[in-house]
């Protein structure tokens, strides 16, 4: 079997840890039995500079005929984050209809969680970020400008058919989990978004009795998150509170080099797109020092998204055991390896 991969490494540290991905999935599918035909696009802040848009006016179409996406990051210096975000990656992840941002964390072997004793098992969680609507909408203005009377209107948008898929996504992976959803909330300040929400959670929670629910301020829950991870497994947040929560979540696991995620089509209609959830580091870009395994992880979750569930186990196995045995660790890990050694010795613990 072929799978047609869209490669799409972006600017900074993007491209360094999208080089080591591929190597991996390469050997991967060398050694279980499937191919995969790579073609790659410069969409990026630097093809902004060059062209004044991150993508051609027909990416997105172009995107729509391969079987899944592999994004590096986009990010540089002088380029505003929200032309990145608004030029690539919310339209592919809405014309996509990639409702489901997913975040999985885990403590992994040779590292150490800033939370003092805790263990690997007590940090395991998965954020579910509705990845769609919500806060993160374009709807309102500035108005005023310049006035003592100046006021900007930021609008969320919040549908039934957005939140209800997103919440019963989440109860269907706690039943291959843990049995645990805990929805982050805040009706108590946000009071016409987020009693809908949960109101749509006690819905769908009603239709899955074998899974514990519960639901908890997004505030509590980020304390909740430090204080006692353990009672966490799989956490379900609107677009603005998975995002802080999933990188929080990174944080506590061992940080911004090993965190994946997926932007996920759960029905499969259309492409969804893996990325590591760092952004394009220049303060260490072109330095080969940047650490691979968020993107190698990112790379592994889409090969479980094609079903490539073997070749995904052993991709992850073989991180752990590059890290666990410290063969290969980069400086923000305390280590001196480079990216592409890392990224070489991982490949080869798959052969
Ligand atoms: P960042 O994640 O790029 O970097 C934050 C810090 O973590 C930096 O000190 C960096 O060196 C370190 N770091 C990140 N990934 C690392 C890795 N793999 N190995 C070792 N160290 C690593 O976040 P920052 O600095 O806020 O953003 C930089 C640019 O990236 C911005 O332009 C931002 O918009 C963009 N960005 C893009 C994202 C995406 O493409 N999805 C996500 C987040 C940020
Ligand atoms: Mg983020």
């Amino acid at each position: 079997k072929t799978y047609r991969i869209a490669s799409v490494p972006g600017d900074g540290i993007g491209v360094d840890v999208t080089v080591e991905a591929r190597k991996v999935l390469d050997r991967a599918a060398g050694k279980f039995g499937f191919s995969l035909s790579w073609t790659e696009f410069d969409w990026s802040c630097e093809r902004y500079t060059r062209t004044g848009s991150m993508m051609p006016d027909d990416g997105v179409e172009q995107l729509s005929a391969f079987d899944a996406i592999l994004l590096g990051a986009v990010g540089f210096p002088g380029v505003p984050d929200h032309v990145s975000l608004w030029g690539l990656l919310i339209p592919v992840r809405r014309a996509f209809a990639q409702y489901v941002n997913l975040r999985p964390v885990r403590l992994l072997p040779g590292t150490t969680s800033v939370l003092a004793g805790r263990k690997a098992e007590e940090l395991e969680m998965v954020i579910v970020r509705e990845n769609s609507e919500g806060e993160y909408s374009a709807i309102g203005g500035r108005h005023n400008t310049g006035q003592p009377s100046e006021f900007v209107l930021q609008e969320s948008v919040f549908t039934r058919v957005g939140v209800e898929r997103i919440i019963r996504y989440a109860f269907e992976l706690a039943r291959t989990r843990e049995g645990r959803v805990c929805s982050a909330t805040k009706s108590n300040g946000l009071i016409h978004s987020m009693p809908f929400w949960d109101e749509i959670f006690a819905e769908v929670a009603a239709e899955f009795p074998e899974v514990h629910s519960e639901q908890c301020h997004v505030d509590a829950l980020a304390a909740r998150m430090v204080q006692a991870p353990e009672r966490l497994d799989v956490v379900v947040a609107s677009n603005l509170f998975g995002d802080i929560l999933s990188d929080l979540a990174a944080a506590i696991t061992g940080g911004l080099g090993m965190a994946p995620s997926g932007n996920i089509n759960p029905s499969g209609e259309h492409p969804s797109m893996f990325e590591a959830v760092h952004g394009s580091a220049p303060d260490i870009a072109g330095q080969g020092i940047a650490n691979p395994v968020a993107q190698i992880l990112a790379a592994a979750m889409m090969l479980e998204h094609l079903g490539e569930t073997v070749a995904a186990q052993a991709i992850r196995a073989a991180v752990d055991r590059t890290l666990g045995d410290r063969t290969a660790v980069t400086p923000d890990l305390g280590g001196t390896a480079t990216t592409a050694r890392l990224g070489s010795v991982v490949a080869d613990q798959l052969a």
